[in-house]
């Protein structure tokens, strides 16, 4: 007999045909998003659950979630939303997508940078309107060449966006828990400090994981080691930055820019944002290319299928 999985969201229909094949599959075939208490009732009689980033899992619905499920297969790298340590304890399998996103989430981080650095909203909105002049000072930006460029949190993503970095001119310098191999490193300038880092980076690309210890890792603290001016791209996730300590450094300049591709609680962003000219925002896009989105629902079907075939799942967390 199939598997009984529950899909918490539409899947794409190359991944639905899929996944159809498989399992006994329960589909959302709305627009919204499902509430924790929504899949807890609709888990009721499934073995597994399909989940995307935007579902809660935490030690109160893993205290109330069926026995039946036995693995819970994330549609996404990141899994903040999921309390690994309850899942264990519940004896719950979690699978999450690394690798297949790396590019399209590298090339966004790169947008943004670009998007804030060139001052990509407000020259839309002067174009729109008809009524701009060309003069040697209309909209200066900052220059990504010859720039230095802090990545904070290393991993693939943050490599990938190196990689890219360096073909527009600029000098890569990094803090991660551990310093790479110098394979991995490819000349980037390791800082086994936020300070340090911070005080190097013209330009600074947030990648690291949201975790207890890096909640609100960007605050008032960390913001004044950066250089007067500096340009932010945030593509991890909204967790990491201590919005009202960022807002009040756009206002008084101590950054340039910032680009934007999560949210603390999206789909809200803080108002104080939009009231900003220095933002170059996306509504959290970083996965968002077919080719990368179909290869993020065969991973997460294919952990789910090692799973039930009694094999360690490619992707398992805990
Ligand atoms: C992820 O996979 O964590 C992304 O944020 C979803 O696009």
């Amino acid at each position: 007999m199939k598997k009984k999985i529950l899909v918490t969201r539409n899947l794409l229909p190359e991944n639905e045909e899929r996944i159809k094949k498989l399992f006994d599959v329960k589909l959302n075939k709305q627009e919204k998003v499902y509430t924790s208490e929504e899949i807890l009732e609709l888990s009721k009689d499934c073995d597994g659950i399909l989940c995307i980033g935007g579902n809660k899992f935490d030690a109160n619905i893993f205290s109330k979630i069926s026995n039946t499920v036995k693995i819970i297969a994330s549609y996404s790298v990141g899994y903040n939303n999921i309390d690994i340590d309850s899942a264990t304890k519940k004896g719950i399998v979690v699978t999450n997508t690394p690798e297949v996103l790396t590019d399209a989430t590298a090339d966004i981080a790169i947008l943004l940078l670009l998007g804030a650095s060139r001052r990509a909203y407000e020259a839309r909105k002067s174009a729109e309107e008809q009524k701009w002049v060309w003069a040697t000072d209309f909209l200066l930006g900052k220059q990504m060449s010859g720039s230095n460029l802090g990545i904070l949190g290393m991993g693939r993503i943050g490599r990938a966006i190196a990689e890219r970095a360096r073909g527009f001119g600029m000098k890569i310098h990094y803090h991660n828990r551990t310093k790479l191999s110098a394979d991995l490193e490819q000349g980037a300038i390791y800082h086994d400090n936020i300070k340090s880092l911070f005080s190097n980076s013209d330009f600074l690309s947030i990648n690291c994981p949201a975790t207890k210890d890096t909640s609100k890792i960007i605050n008032d603290e960390t913001i004044s080691y950066l250089p007067n001016g500096a340009v932010i791209s945030n593509t991890a996730r909204g967790d990491v930055v201590d919005d009202e300590a960022m807002i009040k450094a756009l206002k008084n300049g101590k950054i340039f820019a910032l680009g934007l591709d999560v949210y603390n609680g999206e789909p809200k962003i803080h108002p104080e944002y939009l009231k900003l000219q220095n933002l170059f925002l996306l509504p959290h896009l970083g996965s968002a290319t077919l080719k990368t989105r179909i290869a993020m629902g065969n991973r997460s079907i294919d952990n789910l299928e090692n799973f039930f075939q009694n094999k360690r799942p490619k992707d398992q967390l805990n």
